[in-house]
C-alpha cells in the first residue's frame, strides 16, 4: 500500500512538473502561461498590452526560426516587433520559454 502511494505521488508531480512533454498541451501551456504572468498583457485572440497570440502565431508562420528567436525575447523581454511597447523580461528556462513559444505557435 505504501507503495503504490509512492508511485500515485511519483505521477502527480511528473504531471503538476508538466513542461518536459514533447506535444503541445494547450490546457497545461495556458496554465503556465497564467501562472507567469503572460496573460495579463496577451489574449489569444484580441491586442491587449501585447500582440494576441493569434496574430503571434500568423506573423511567423513558417518562420523556422522563431521559435528560438520568440523564446529568447519571452526570457529577455524587448520591443519593436509590433510597436512601441516593450515586453519586460520573464524569467524561465529556455525550455520552459520553447514550451510556451509552441503553444503560441500552434495557434
Ligand atoms: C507587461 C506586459 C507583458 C507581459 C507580462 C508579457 N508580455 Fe509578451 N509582449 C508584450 C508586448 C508589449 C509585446 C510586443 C513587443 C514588441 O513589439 O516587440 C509582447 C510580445 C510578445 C511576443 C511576440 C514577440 C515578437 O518579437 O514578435 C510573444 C511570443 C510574447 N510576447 C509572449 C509572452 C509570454 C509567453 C509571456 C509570459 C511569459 C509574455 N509575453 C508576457 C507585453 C507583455
Amino acid at each position: 500500500m505504501i507503495k503504490l502511494t509512492f508511485i500515485v505521488l511519483g505521477i502527480v508531480c511528473c504531471f503538476s512538473d508538466g513542461i518536459a512533454f514533447a506535444a503541445v498541451d494547450a490546457a497545461k501551456a495556458k496554465k503556465f502561461a497564467s501562472k507567469k504572468m503572460c496573460l495579463a498583457c496577451h489574449a489569444i485572440d484580441k491586442k491587449l498590452v501585447g500582440p494576441s497570440y493569434k496574430d503571434v502565431a500568423t506573423k511567423y508562420k513558417g518562420d523556422e526560426q522563431a521559435l528560438s528567436m520568440l523564446a529568447t525575447k519571452i526570457i529577455k523581454g524587448g520591443s519593436g516587433s509590433w510597436g512601441p511597447i516593450p515586453m519586460p523580461p520573464n524569467p524561465m528556462t529556455e525550455k520552459q520559454a520553447k514550451f510556451l513559444v509552441e503553444w503560441i505557435l500552434s495557434m
